[in-house]
């Protein structure tokens, strides 16, 4: 079998001493693309913000392993140096720092033996937002601020471009682009693919996983993976929908009782 990038084994974790993860155990392995897919509020982003060590959440047990090193004793840049690399469901805008200035010092910070200077930096982050189709003037805008929801995305993909991370976690980096930016952002994540990077992409559409042809698909509920498949599993989600679907591999329903 192949090394393993991701190792999660029975993780419990959440905020403000509410479990929200509840038992999840996932093995990425390397040149992987694993698709997570679950309803509303299942724990998806706490997953990839529990990942990344955003400080608010909390690990009550588990084991999460990355590259052979103990994920949940790093701080959060460690991870990135790492190699981890998170998108945001909701990117955040950053006043006064430029796109660019931003990504030269997040690859520098992330590729510490690597030189390239500002000017060669800047070279080659045009040639992306030209394969992005993005407008040139994005590398002097500030980060984030004013950009459309689907351009704070392909943005996201740009970064990703450009630091060549090992492990990326996309969360919802799908939504709210339009069918070309949908197409544009799965053929530069496929051009990633290869050894040296996996990803798990987070996506409530089975449309960029018939771009991406992820290698797994995993359904996460109420904290934990309830099953994994192949794309077949996405494709009997879209027709049936989850409870649906649940019902019919005899996972267990839970009835949620609203009183008032
Ligand atoms: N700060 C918080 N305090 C209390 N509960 C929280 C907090 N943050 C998240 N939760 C709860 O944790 C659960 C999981 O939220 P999460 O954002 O991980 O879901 P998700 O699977 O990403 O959903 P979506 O598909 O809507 O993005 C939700 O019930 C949410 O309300
Ligand atoms: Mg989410």
């Amino acid at each position: 079998m192949s090394e393993s990038v991701l190792e999660i084994k029975n993780l419990h974790a959440g905020i403000e001493g509410k479990e929200i993860i509840n038992g999840l155990s996932l093995s990425i392995h390397r040149g992987e693309v694993h698709a997570v897919m679950g309803p509303n509020g299942a724990g998806k982003s706490t997953l990839s913000n529990v990942l990344m060590g955003h400080p608010k959440y909390e690990v009550f047990k588990g084991k999460v392993m990355f590259l052979g090193k103990n994920l949940l004793e790093l701080e959060p840049d460690e991870r990135a140096k790492a190699g981890l690399f998170l998108s945001f469901q909701y990117p955040f805008e950053v006043q006064g720092l430029a796109f660019t200035k931003f990504l030269h010092a997040a690859f520098k910070a992330t590729h510490p033996k690597e030189s390239i200077s500002i000017l060669q930096f800047r070279k080659e982050l045009l040639k992306k937002l030209e394969e992005l189709r993005m407008k040139e003037e994005f590398a002097n805008r500030e980060l984030n601020v004013g950009f459309s929801g689907g351009e704070k995305k392909r943005a996201e993909i740009l970064q990703l471009m450009m630091l060549k991370p090992k492990l990326a976690i996309l969360d919802e980096t799908d939504s709210g682009l339009d069918i070309d930016s949908l197409k544009l952002v799965s053929e530069a994540i496929n051009k990633l693919r290869g050894n040296e990077f996996s990803a798990m992409v987070i996506t409530h559409y089975n449309r960029i996983l018939k771009y991406l042809k992820p290698d797994f698909v995993h359904v996460l509920v109420e904290g934990k993976i309830v099953a994994s498949g192949k794309q077949e599993l996405a494709d009997r989600l879209d027709e049936k929908g989850y409870r649906e679907l649940l019902k019919e591999l005899g996972v267990e329903e839970k009835v949620v009782v609203v009183e008032g």
